[in-house]
């Protein structure tokens, strides 16, 4: 009897040493899983305003092409304070997410019915846009510093004579001064496309020209409207003749500055349709982190070996839903914090697009709340902050020098797997890191479409190649040079 007792006794002790061995190995496992993210180091420095916005330099290689591309805040005239400047930038955010949202139920029709109600500005008074990359291209004999925008097709640019035109750094291009340029008639194609990439079809001038008027809203209150033409485009030193762009004569916004946009989207119109004999539908970027030394690149063309990528690209297929749209949508299969998969129905819905203009990533609720609620569980112990603007998780890290966050995989259909740089985690919302908020925020229904923003992109190498109707990820620590 008593032996048998002892048995148990050491059956159970045995057990127990078991159980304590799976939890540190447990323990072990999520350690490998975290990264060190330096509170001080990461801190935005301080913006400087003495910097000009442009030209930003290009190089040619191997048949591809390769811009220079910096964040905006390069460009920004005004001296903001911190505070506003990073307050305006998720206002102006959101206001990009509402566009967004409305112009894909307007593109993509299916159960969800348009409503003329999401055009109204959401958030007057904040007239800018949150596009923070620019480059310069020339077009006729005029360097222009534009934003970079994949959620767009139409590029365009402020045009004299102006009814309205906005403060930019580079002089106004006067189209009458160019013989090169011409305007592009009502009953061309490329009017006819307007309706596809803008949402508003082209409208016939009064003119003898018969040219072909387009306007694009921004959603936040900023326009633009004026002339379709064409005009010699030169991407660095590739000539693209009788490009199709905007000619803006009434044009409403801050955009950062800049002369305009340069439209990266899907579909016709876009720099990448007109080019895609020359660049073969394929273009790349990486972009830098808002650190005012840093540059990224924008490459057009398929060589994929002029990239300086770290690790393999792998890719994942393009969703065409039930058309090719302006966006670029993917499939999102899921999510892990600190190595451990997050479960939530709002995966694998073909859902979600990767956007250059959008700063936060947007979640459906189902996916951001499952995220939020294993990211706390593994970043525990530190001291929490008051919600920031539409970041609803954040913490007091102003007495830390150093802090381990567990890493964050984004998954896609194809087993592809993306680490997010850890400069892409968290948001400071105050300088002394005294409100540092998880940079991921949630949509405000299941319905509405995830987007992939720019701070989870940060030092990554992302490959768009529309022939094939995939996108690449890499990791690449960004740089021009
Ligand atoms: C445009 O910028 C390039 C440098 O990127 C410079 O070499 C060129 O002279 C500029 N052209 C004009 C017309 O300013
Ligand atoms: C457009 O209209 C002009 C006359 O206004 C005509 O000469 C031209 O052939 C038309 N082009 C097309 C593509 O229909
Ligand atoms: C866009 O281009 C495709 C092929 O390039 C064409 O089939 C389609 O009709 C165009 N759409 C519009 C709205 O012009
Ligand atoms: C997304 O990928 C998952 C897993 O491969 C697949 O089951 C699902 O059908 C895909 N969804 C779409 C919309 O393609
Ligand atoms: C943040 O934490 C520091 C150090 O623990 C503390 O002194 C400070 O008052 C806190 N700030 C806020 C805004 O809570």
């Amino acid at each position: 009897m008593a032996e048998a007792k002892t048995l148990l006794i050491s059956m159970l002790l045995s057990l127990l040493l078991l159980l304590l061995l799976t939890i540190s190995i447990e323990e072990v496992q999520c350690l490998q899983h975290k990264a060190v993210y330096s509170v001080k180091k990461l801190q935005w420095r301080k913006l400087s305003h003495t910097l000009k916005c442009h030209p930003q330099k290009s190089r040619r290689d191997k048949g591809s092409l390769t811009l220079e591309m910096k964040h905006c805040d390069y460009c920004s005239e005004k001296t903001q304070t911190w505070d506003k400047v990073i307050r305006n930038r998720l206002i102006s955010d959101n206001s990009r997410v509402h566009y967004l949202q409305a112009k894909i139920k307007k593109q993509v029709p299916g159960k969800m019915v348009y409503s003329t109600k999401d055009e109204i500005p959401l958030y007057s008074g904040v007239k800018l846009l949150t596009l923070n990359y620019i480059i310069t291209l020339q077009l006729g004999k005029r360097n222009m510093t534009v934003l970079v925008d994949t959620g767009s097709d139409l590029t365009w640019v402020q045009c004299d004579p102006c009814k309205l035109c906005y403060s930019q750094q580079d002089p106004i291009l006067n189209p009458g001064l160019s013989r090169s340029y011409k305007s592009v008639a009502c009953n061309s194609s490329s009017c006819q496309s307007l309706e596809g990439a803008t949402g508003f079809a082209g409208v016939c001038g009064a003119d003898q020209k018969n040219s072909c008027n387009y306007v694009v809203n921004y959603g936040d209150g900023s326009y633009t409207r004026g002339e379709l033409g064409r005009e010699r485009l030169y991407v660095g030193k590739t000539y693209v003749k009788d490009f199709v762009f905007g000619c803006g004569r009434n044009n409403k916004g801050l955009f950062g500055g800049a002369s305009g946009i340069l439209g990266l989207g899907r579909i016709n119109l876009s720099l990448i349709s007109q080019t895609y004999k020359k660049f073969d539908g394929v273009f790349s970027y990486c972009l830098p982190s808002t650190e005012v030394d840093s540059s990224g690149s924008l490459t057009f063309g398929r060589d994929a070996s002029v990239y300086k990528n770290s690790t393999p690209i792998s890719y994942t297929k393009m969703i065409s839903n039930p058309e090719p749209s302006t966006f670029y949508f993917l499939n999102l299969t899921g999510f892990s914090i600190g190595g451990v998969a997050i479960q939530a129905p709002g995966f694998a819905t073909g859902r979600t697009l990767i956007d250059s203009g959008t700063v936060i990533s947007r979640l459906v609720p189902s996916v951001y709340n499952a995220l939020k609620t294993e990211f706390l569980k593994q970043f525990s112990g530190y001291p929490t902050a008051p919600s920031y603007s539409i970041l609803d998780t954040c913490f007091n890290l102003s007495a830390y020098e150093n802090v381990n966050i567990p890493t964050l995989n984004m998954h896609f259909e194809d087993t592809v797997k993306v680490n997010v740089d850890v400069l892409g985690m968290f948001y400071f919302a105050k300088d002394d890191a005294s409100q540092v908020c998880l940079a991921l925020a949630s949509l405000s229904s299941e319905d509405e479409v995830g987007i992939i923003g720019n701070f989870q992109q940060r030092n990554l190498r992302i490959v768009y190649d529309t022939k094939k109707s995939n996108v690449g990820f890499a990791e690449e620590a960004c740089s021009y040079t």
